[in-house]
């Protein structure tokens, strides 16, 4: 059995930690697009792992593979692994040959495009971290791919071609100072070093061939999506997205599998119990109130990779019901059941409301949708309470107000609630149903 678990909503909906639960049963966690703008939170007791590029999985000491479909930024990934090592863990992270190689000069033009765009409206407000024009050369076919690193002669030629136009775009349209990040023999050096390292290391793989003999040996895979539905380039609010498709979907293209192995699996979809973006784009159930600020407070509410406060909003099915369409979910996990612990009400929105018409999916275009207004149901509120004591005891020792809310989302999406998560660790899950276990 291989499982997939992708994000439902606009990112950092709990998916590491949902990864890390299943992942028990997983013999393989592989990443299958994205880059370093992902930040997927592992909690263990004391141990808290914030990861960008190595798969969650890793951190059980499952074997992790970041596929064709990533965007891959090396010097994070090594730093990364060191950081691990330090603290115990032996990471085995294998990375597809055909995945793309983030360069320093995608992350200039990142910033430099963002800083560009002085209509405040168009500014995505992406990570910074060059994933977007790291997607553009691969699409553009003047990308560097990772097997290239141990080609000297064939990455030189590579950087030849495409590093003088880049030093152009970056001065002449967008103004700013070049240096190392577009330097050649610079440039040249720090990927041997790289590609040096991962040859040693092993790392390189046909993430396609290499996934398919594990399952030929009966192996368990769980694919980790990063980001979330509705930032996939082609099913999110274009142009409030990221540059790859996060959606079950990216699983195949972005690591060569055969479809069957996806879609013949579970595809588990993490909601947070609320609304939250990190970055511009429509978000009809926003709260401009006290509400989002005693919600901020409660749950952190800043971005894992850049720090940014969270815009907060109530959950919104009209949202929920697209990606459950869209990625073919077999199961839903809600996490932060416990953050909305103590509000005085809570409200979800059942539906939207555009020029007299009632719709119960988003509109097609990112202009209607900003325009939609929340239709919405209030729920009665629950206590916080001791959570841990409360998985211990199961389901049924969830608030009453609690289940009530958690079971009208999976009636309304028509779709079974396999976990419930009430904290950040590994232990604060209560766990309905293992994806990796046989139904019945
Ligand atoms: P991801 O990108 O989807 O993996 O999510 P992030 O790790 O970026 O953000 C989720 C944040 O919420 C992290 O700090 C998690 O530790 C935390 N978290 C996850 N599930 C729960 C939960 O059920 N309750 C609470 N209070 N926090 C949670
Ligand atoms: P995880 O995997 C939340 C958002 C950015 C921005 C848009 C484009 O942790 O859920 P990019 O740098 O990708 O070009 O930015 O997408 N974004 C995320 N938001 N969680 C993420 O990842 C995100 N990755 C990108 O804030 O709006
Ligand atoms: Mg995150």
């Amino acid at each position: 059995m291989n499982v997939t678990i992708v994000g439902s909503q606009l990112g950092d909906e709990g998916k590491g930690g949902i990864v890390d639960l299943f992942g028990e049963d997983a013999d393989v966690v592989v990443r299958y697009q994205g880059g370093d703008n992902a930040g997927h939170t592992v909690v263990h007791g004391d141990e808290e792992y914030k990861l960008r590029l190595v798969p969650s999985g890793v951190v059980r000491g499952t074997t992790g593979v970041l596929g064709n479909g990533c965007v891959v930024n090396l010097e994070t990934l090594f730093e990364e692994i060191d950081r691990l090592c330090e603290r115990g863990l032996r990471p085995d992270v294998r990375v597809s040959g055909r995945a793309h190689v983030v360069l320093p000069y995608h992350r200039v033009l990142d910033r430099a495009e963002e800083a560009a765009k002085n209509d405040e409206d168009l500014r995505v407000g992406t990570t910074g971290n060059g994933i977007g024009p790291a997607y553009e050369d691969k699409a553009g076919r003047r990308g560097i791919r990772v097997a290239e690193l141990s080609r000297p002669e064939l990455l030189r030629s590579r950087l030849e071609y495409v590093v003088p136009k880049k030093r152009r775009l970056a001065e002449e349209i967008y103004g700013v100072d070049t240096g190392d990040a577009f330097d050649v023999d610079a440039l040249f050096e720090t990927l041997r070093a790289f590609g040096d390292r991962l040859a040693d290391e092993g790392m390189v793989v046909n993430a396609g061939s290499f996934l398919a003999e594990r399952e030929r040996e009966s192996d368990a895979i769980l694919f980790e999506g990063a980001q979330g539905a509705h930032i996939d380039v082609d099913h999110g609010n274009y142009p409030f997205v990221t540059s790859s498709n996060p959606t079950a979907g990216g699983a195949i293209v972005g690591t060569g599998v055969s479809p069957r192995m996806v879609s013949d699996g579970e595809i588990v979809g993490v909601v947070k119990a609320y609304h939250s973006r990190v970055g511009s784009g429509p978000m009809p159930t926003e709260m401009v109130d006290e509400t989002a600020s005693e919600l901020r407070e409660k749950v952190g509410g800043f971005g894992t990779v850049t720090g940014r406060a969270r815009r907060i909003g109530w959950l919104d099915l009209p949202t929920l019901r697209y990606a459950v369409r869209v990625n073919g979910v077999t199961g839903i996990a809600i996490n932060h059941v416990d953050a909305l612990a103590g509000l005085d009400e809570l409200r979800i929105c059942e539906a939207y409301e555009l020029d007299g018409e009632r719709l119960i999916e988003p509109p097609s275009t990112t202009a209607a949708w900003e325009q939609c207004a929340p239709e919405y149901q209030t729920f009665d509120p629950w206590d916080d309470r001791d959570w841990t004591k409360v998985v211990v005891e199961g389901y049924d020792a969830l608030p009453e107000n609690a289940r009530a809310y958690v079971e009208y989302v999976s009636d309304a999406l028509d779709t079974p609630l396999y976990a419930v998560g009430v904290g950040p660790d590994r232990d604060e899950t209560v766990v309905r149903r293992n994806p990796f276990e046989p139904a019945g």
